[in-house]
């Protein structure tokens, strides 16, 4: 292999950027909308930064011809986005809200018109409102409304659509939303945490079989969040104190979907935390995948004296106040692919944000975003390298966008989004991609001297 082909990564690699709908779309409750957990949770004083909220977000709902026109623009081969449960079906169950449907069937004919091939996401986290009230994830029920609400997109999308995902990161809905209390419905209560984690692999598994039922020429997964562990020293009991962590985080995750089990140590430590499972649950939940989506955003560092680490000598950090460290990437899908029988991967997410400015010349040099996703990409070679299946790859995010309880205050965008306008400007880093995206991977040149190419 010639040193100019170093990073080239396998022929059909996809190449893509992810959104999602809270994120980006605004229209809160515009043509028979109904409210979801984000509208409420955002409408609530003191949940959100600067008291933002998605009411207009990206206004992606009335843009979305521009913005299919901006990937097509910048090459991007594969866009992952999800559907607003609420907006297709304002109560959760029962009819279509038409306007709704037809949104989606334009943004779907759009990107195939566009030769932009569409990954679709059923759940990233906006819960119908009607369904919270009748207790959300911790209702059982919810997971039926849940599959029958991905057969309804299978069935409507699915001649178009080939590549679905059920749940984006059960961990975050689980701890997030109901642990912390951090993000949407903003419970802090840990029994109802490791309730609700169960009860979302659940109607994953409900999903998974009903959309199958409903077309058999698509592809189905999950979206997890992984966070790759490490010791804080050679000491045994850092080592424990890592493994540990990568079970309580990690390993509950795929343990369940690809195991039908839960990890023993953390069950047994969660006492009366531990969920109720009740009889087929675990077959349902680790039926056979088409695809695993890993999202990768940081590292964990774990000593068994302090816990995670706050702050990590020598590290670099994002303005998410989030470790970058690329070569965990590797480490983590190097481990997972030899700790479990893994169907086809993809990178789903991965992504940084800074803090963003427009230049004189009205543009954004955003350097050290090129820098992680670089370094990101390479890690992803390297894996591949080593025998890892991936195939493909997802920017968070295509658009500057609502960063949940960071409001506007995070971006994480290939593309600069001014708020006041809705003017979209391209950074540095979106022509940069573009060019990888051309040459299936990096060059030596895009590789060594990315930033100063662009
Ligand atoms: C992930 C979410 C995504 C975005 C990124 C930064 O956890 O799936 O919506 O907020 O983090």
């Amino acid at each position: 292999m010639s040193s100019s082909s170093k990073f080239i990564f396998p022929l059909n690699f996809r190449w893509g950027a992810a959104t999602a709908a809270y994120q980006i779309e605004g229209a809160w409750n515009e043509d028979g909308k109904g409210e979801s957990i984000w509208d409420r949770f955002s409408h609530t004083p003191g949940k959100i930064a600067n008291g933002d909220t998605g009411d207009v977000a990206c206004d992606h709902y009335h843009r979305v011809g521009e913005d299919v026109e901006l990937m097509r623009e910048l090459g991007i081969r594969n866009y992952r986005f999800s559907i607003s449960w609420s907006r297709v079906m304002p109560s959760g169950r029962g009819v279509l809200n038409k306007k709704g449907i037809e949104f989606y069937d334009r943004l779907i004919d759009e990107l195939l018109e566009s030769g932009i091939e569409p990954f679709i996401t059923l759940y990233h986290w906006d819960m119908p409102q009607a369904l919270q009230d009748m207790g959300g994830w911790l209702n059982r029920d919810v997971g039926k409304y849940f599959a029958d609400y991905a057969a309804a997109m299978v069935k409507r999308y699915g001649d178009r659509v080939k590549n679905w995902t059920t749940i984006n990161e059960p961990w975050v809905v689980a701890h997030l939303g109901y642990r912390t209390g951090e993000m949407a419905p903003g419970v802090k209560d840990e029994k109802q945490c490791y309730q609700v984690f169960h009860n979302l692999f659940v109607a994953h598994g409900l999903a998974l079989r009903a959309m199958r039922e409903a077309h058999s020429d698509i592809q189905c997964g999950i979206v997890l969040i992984l966070f790759p562990t490490e010791a804080a020293s050679n000491s045994a009991q850092d080592a424990a104190a890592a493994e540990y962590g990568w079970h309580k985080d990690s390993g509950w995750q795929l343990d369940p979907i690809l195991k039908a089990v839960y990890p023993t140590d953390i069950w047994n430590a969660l006492g009366s935390f531990a969920p109720q499972v009740e009889p087929g649950d675990m077959a349902l939940i680790s039926q056979q995948l088409d695809f695993l989506g890993v999202n990768y955003y940081f590292r964990a560092v774990v000593s068994a004296e302090k816990g995670r680490l706050e702050e990590i000598p020598g590290a670099c950090y994002t303005d998410m106040g989030w470790e970058v460290h690329a070569d965990s990437l590797r480490q983590l899908l190097e481990r997972i692919n030899r700790e479990y029988k893994l169907p086809p991967l993809y990178i789903t997410e991965n992504g940084a944000a800074y803090k963003d400015e427009k230049t004189n010349d009205g543009r954004i040099h955003d350097a050290q975003r090129i820098h992680y996703i670089r370094d990101h990409l390479l890690a992803a070679h390297e894996a591949i390298q080593n025998g890892v299946d991936l195939r493909g790859y997802f920017c968070w995010s295509l658009l500057d966008n609502f960063e949940w309880a960071y409001g506007y205050s995070k971006r994480f965008g290939l593309v600069h989004v001014d708020y006041g306008t809705q003017e979209r400007t391209p950074k540095d880093s979106a022509r940069w991609y573009s060019r990888v995206i051309r040459r299936n991977g990096l060059d030596e040149v895009l590789s060594l001297k990315a930033p100063m190419l662009v």
